[in-house]
């Protein structure tokens, strides 16, 4: 499977065909994998009191020979799904026993509303080699059980996410429904995480180091800038291998019953348009920041870095059939069309089952932040800083090119805004760069209030954290700051862009 994938870019449509990837061997891939191996479901956590510890471990991820090396949370890739009701306050310790050259580490509980200095913040809570951490997860907002939440915990160490991460420092982590809450979702085995992560595996199954070519940086915060072929605008860290919950090209079986799916893309960099080779829609209940005002049917749901649905899919009638999980980019009428091309993984469907599960008239949705603020309180541009050729902004005669917030490379000393705390403030992205962007608020979980000045589409109406925004797009969306005074991050979740200086620091103040 290794060498060669489909590639198309919307804005350089030249770009559209085939890609290789450095370090593989050749062969165009088949036009779909056999999916050999069954799907892992992780381990599941549901103490009050969780101890993860972060070690080498060997992960089956591909079918035959040997294992793979990675970083885990716990011995396993991915690190062992946690389940905890909302309300229930929860303490994650972390405990760094990776191999000297891994480095301190610091892990951040993506969607999750907690105290700043819980958060996993890139450079000032670190986690040396033989320390630990207690994270401490209330699930509440406001004084109230945060609702049902599809959340996931990453290292966010600051230069080093995206290594961290595509060497295996990634896990689930499901705020499950308030126990009363009379909805007949699909449970237990029809309650399936997946997480979708690519990677790029050596001949002898080991990870490759995208990173090794690597990118070098010049100047200092504020003004710093990569050279080198993996610096911007050429950071990019892609792999030819799609794995869900750690494995390549994985298989399901499944009764002919409705399952509820909750998809989160883990991946460093790419995006997926994902859908269901038979062309059965998925109806989605919630954008794993809550569940939706109104479940939406759809075919296609595109989930770019860091970015979660929960769907319901319903295999009645499907008895003895194979349908594939595909990111299928080049749908009509989708956008997208930047996805990767490619099979994820298969659904076997057995025999139908008594099936108790109903589709909810109406969703138990979190209240959306009412009235807003006419005025935006804070526009944050993303771009690309820096000149390629001049020389001037490296400072050591090399060219230098930095991902930016508002002009500005991240530098964890600097306050870019403040929010007052118990107030509501709107903010307005803007992506003036030619590549698409992913952006991820820490803290809180906004209402999108327009996309490109319009409502925005029905499965964007729920709670977020993370929004696409291609070339030329601005995206406006409210919050209000509850609970927690400190620093907290605003950065692109493509891990390169991250890295390289997509990030800033908003402080919520009293
Ligand atoms: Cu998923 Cu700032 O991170
Ligand atoms: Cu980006």
């Amino acid at each position: 499977a290794a060498g060669q994938w489909d590639f198309y870019c919307k804005l350089h449509p030249g770009m559209r065909g085939v890609l290789t990837v450095e370090g593989t061997g050749g062969g165009v891939e088949p036009e779909r994998p056999t999916f050999e191996q069954p799907l892992v479901v992780p381990r599941t956590e549901r103490g009050a009191d969780i101890r993860l510890v972060m070690r080498r471990s060997l992960v089956r991820a591909r079918p035959h020979g040997p294992r793979t090396s990675m970083w885990t949370y716990d011995g396993s890739y991915p690190g062992p799904t946690i389940r905890r009701r909302g309300g229930q306050g929860t303490e994650v310790t972390i405990v760094n026993r990776l191999p000297r050259g891994a480095g301190s580490m610091t892990t951040h509980l993506h969607g999750d509303h907690h105290a700043s200095q819980h958060d996993g913040q890139p450079t000032t809570q670190l986690i040396r080699r033989g320390a630990s951490r207690t994270y401490d997860y209330p699930l509440t907002v406001d004084g109230r059980a945060a609702p049902g939440s599809f959340f996931w915990y990453h290292d966010h160490r600051m230069d080093h996410t995206a290594r961290n991460n595509w060497r295996g420092l990634q896990g689930m982590f499901i705020v499950t429904d308030p126990p009363r809450d009379g909805l007949q979702l699909p449970r237990g085995r029809r309650d399936v995480p997946l997480m979708i992560s690519e990677r790029s595996f050596r001949a002898d199954n080991q990870l490759t180091d995208p990173f090794a070519s690597g990118s070098r940086m010049v100047g200092h915060h504020g003004a710093m800038a990569w050279v080198g072929p993996h610096a911007p605008p050429d950071d990019a860290t892609i792999g030819d291998t799609v794995l869900v919950n750690g494995r390549e090209a994985p298989y399901l079986t499944v009764s002919a019953t409705r399952h509820r799916l909750r998809l989160l893309n883990s991946s460093p960099f790419s995006s997926y348009n994902i859908a269901l080779s038979d062309g059965r829609p998925f109806l989605q209940i919630g954008t794993g920041s809550g569940f939706l005002p109104r479940a939406v049917v759809r075919t296609h749901v595109l989930l770019g870095p860091a970015q979660r649905a929960d769907v319901l899919v319903d295999f009645a009638g499907a008895t003895g059939k194979r349908i594939v999980l595909e990111s299928d980019p080049a749908s009509p009428g989708t956008t997208g069309d930047d996805a990767r091309a490619t099979a994820i993984m298969e659904f076997r469907v057995g025999s139908p089952a008594r099936d108790a599960s109903r589709l909810p008239a109406r969703l138990p949705s979190p209240e959306l932040v009412s009235p807003v603020p006419r005025k935006v309180s804070k526009s944050w541009t993303f771009g690309l800083s820096g000149d390629r050729r001049s020389g001037e902004h490296g400072g050591h005669g090399g060219h230098g090119t930095f991902w930016s917030i508002n002009g500005k490379a991240f530098d964890p000393g600097r306050i870019d805004h403040r929010a007052g705390l118990g107030t509501v403030e709107r903010w307005r992205f803007r992506n003036t760069s030619d590549v698409t962007h992913y952006v991820h608020i820490h803290a809180e979980q906004w209402r999108t209030l327009l996309r490109d000045g319009r409502i925005p589409p029905p499965w964007e109406q729920g709670l977020e954290d993370t929004w696409r925004l291609e070339p030329g797009e601005v995206v406006e969306v409210a919050a209000r700051f509850t609970d927690y005074t400190g620093p907290f991050m605003i950065h692109c979740h493509m891990l390169d862009h991250e890295d390289h200086g997509m990030m800033a620091r908003f402080d919520v103040v009293r």
